[in-house]
C-alpha cells in the first residue's frame, strides 16, 4: 500500500476514487489501477491496461428464487476484456513483465489464464507460452489463446501435470504468470475495492466465489483484510469458497484436519476451468476461511449445470465454474447455513461463451428428452 506510512484515510480515499471515474486518463480508467493506493507502485507509463475492471453487480430474479434467497446479487468478472477475472491480476503482472525488461511470459492454465495472459502479452509486445492440459479444457479458451498470438505447448495430462512441467522446464527467459506470482494476486484484490464502492461500501453477510487454485480467494481475503484494516469496511464479509465434487481438495484437507493438502490425483469435472487437484494457495485459502469465519463446499456436477442453465434463464449467463456459486448457496440454503434474507453477493468469473460445447451438449440432452416424451 503507498501510503508513506501514514494510515490511509478512509473517507479521502472513497473521495479520490470516485472522482477518477470521471477521469479519461487510462490508468484511472481501469477499475484495477483506479485503485492505486493498495497497488504496487509503478510509473503511470509502464501500466500494461485493456481497461479491465469496471464489472456491474447484476441483481438476480429467477437465481434468487432457485436459491430461496430475498435477493441475490452477481459480480460478473467474466464481463472483462478477456471474458474472466484472470485480466483484473495480469494487468498488474504484465506490467511487472515489462519493468523487469521480461520478454517472455509463462503459465500454465485451464484456459482463461492462458487468454488473459495472452492479450496483455501482445499489448506489451511480448511472446506468451502458454503450457495447456491437452483435451481437458474447453476450445473456446484455446481458441481466444491462439487468436492473441500465444504458443501453445500442450501436455498430456491435467493442469497440476502442466504446471509441473512448466516449472520443470523453466527456461530461463520466462517469467511466470500464474496465480502464485503476487503481482497477480494483488491486482484481483481490486474486485473487493469495486465491489464495496458499488455497495456504498456496506459489507454483504457472505461473498461467494468458486475455489480452483484458490488464487482469487487468497487475493479476495487479502484486500477484506487490508479494507478493513484502514476502516474502508466496518466488519468482514463471510467467505465461502465453492469447489466441484470432482476436484474438492480443499473440502478434504479441512475434513482431514487441515494441516496437509488432501491432494486429488485426477480431478474430473465439467467445470475443467477448477479441474485442479493439488491447488498452489491452499494454506493462504485456509487463512481466509479461518480469518472471515467462512466455509468451504462442494457441488455435483448435476448441480453445477443445473444452477448454470438457472443463471442462462436470468439473463445473464456464465462458464460452469461460475455456476458452482448459485449451485453452493442453493445447497448451504437447503442445509440451515444461510437465512433467506442474507446479503448474499455471488462472484461470477467467466462469460458464457467461454465454454460454449458444454451449453450445446446440455441442450441436445434436452433435445433428445424432448423426442421421447
Ligand atoms: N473460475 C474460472 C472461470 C477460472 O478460470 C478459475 C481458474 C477459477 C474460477 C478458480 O480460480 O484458481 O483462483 O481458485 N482458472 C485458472 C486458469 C486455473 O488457468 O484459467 P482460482
Amino acid at each position: 500500500m503507498s501510503t508513506n506510512g501514514l494510515r490511509p484515510d478512509a473517507s479521502r480515499l472513497r473521495r479520490l476514487w470516485l472522482e477518477r471515474r470521471c477521469s479519461n486518463a487510462p490508468e484511472d480508467c481501469s477499475g484495477v489501477w483506479r485503485f492505486r493506493e493498495f497497488l504496487p507502485a509503478f510509473q503511470i507509463e509502464q501500466i500494461v491496461t485493456l481497461c479491465e475492471g469496471n464489472t456491474p453487480l447484476v441483481a438476480g430474479y429467477r437465481t434468487a428464487t432457485y436459491a430461496g434467497l430475498e435477493r441475490l446479487q452477481f459480480k460478473h468478472l467474466g464481463w472483462n476484456p478477456t471474458g474472466s477475472f484472470k485480466d483484473l491480476g495480469m494487468t498488474v503482472g504484465v506490467t511487472e513483465a515489462r519493468r523487469r525488461g521480461a520478454k517472455v511470459v509463462a503459465c500454465a492454465s485451464t484456459g482463461n489464464t492462458a487468454a488473459s495472459m495472452a492479450a496483455y502479452a501482445a499489448r506489451a509486445g511480448m511472446t506468451a507460452r502458454v503450457y495447456l492440459p491437452k483435451g481437458k479444457l474447453s476450445r473456446a479458451k484455446v481458441a481466444q489463446s491462439f487468436d492473441y498470438g500465444a504458443e501453445v505447448v500442450e501436455i498430456d495430462g491435467n493442469f497440476d501435470d502442466a504446471l509441473a512441467m512448466m516449472v520443470e522446464r523453466k527456461n530461463s527467459d520466462e517469467y511466470f504468470l500464474n496465480s502464485i506470482n503476487p503481482f497477480r494476486i494483488e491486482g484481483q484484490k481490486t474486485v473487493m475495492f469495486e465491489l464495496m464502492e458499488q455497495l456504498d461500501w456496506h459489507a454483504p453477510d457472505f461473498i461467494v466465489v468458486p475455489g480452483g487454485n484458490l488464487g482469487n480467494s487468497s487475493a479476495f481475503g487479502k484486500a477484506l483484510n487490508e479494507m478493513h484494516s484502514v476502516g474502508l469496511i466496518d466488519r468482514v464479509p463471510r467467505m465461502v469458497i465453492v469447489q466441484a465434487a470432482g476436484a474438492n481438495p480443499l473440502v478434504r484437507t479441512i475434513a482431514n484436519g487441515g494441516r496437509m493438502l488432501s491432494v486429488v490425483a485426477n480431478p474430473n469435472t465439467c467445470a475443467t476451468a477448477i479441474s485442479i487437484g493439488s491447488p498452489r494457495s491452499w494454506r493462504k485459502a485456509l487463512q481466509v476461511i479461518s480469518f472471515t469465519h467462512g466455509m468451504v463446499i462442494d457441488v455435483s456436477d448435476e448441480e453445477i449445470l443445473e444452477a448454470k442453465a438457472c443463471i442462462g434463464r436470468d439473463g445473464i449467463g456464465c462458464e460452469p465454474a461460475s455456476a458452482t456459486t448459485l449451485a453452493g448457496i442453493r445447497r448451504l440454503r437447503n442445509d440451515g447455513e444461510m437465512d433467506s434474507g442474507a446479503h448474499v453477493v455471488a462472484i461470477l468469473t467467466g462469460h458464457v461463451l467461454k465454454d460454449p460445447d458444454i451449453i450445446l451438449k446440455m441442450q441436445q440432452n434436452n433435445a433428445a428428452v424432448e423426442a421421447k416424451s
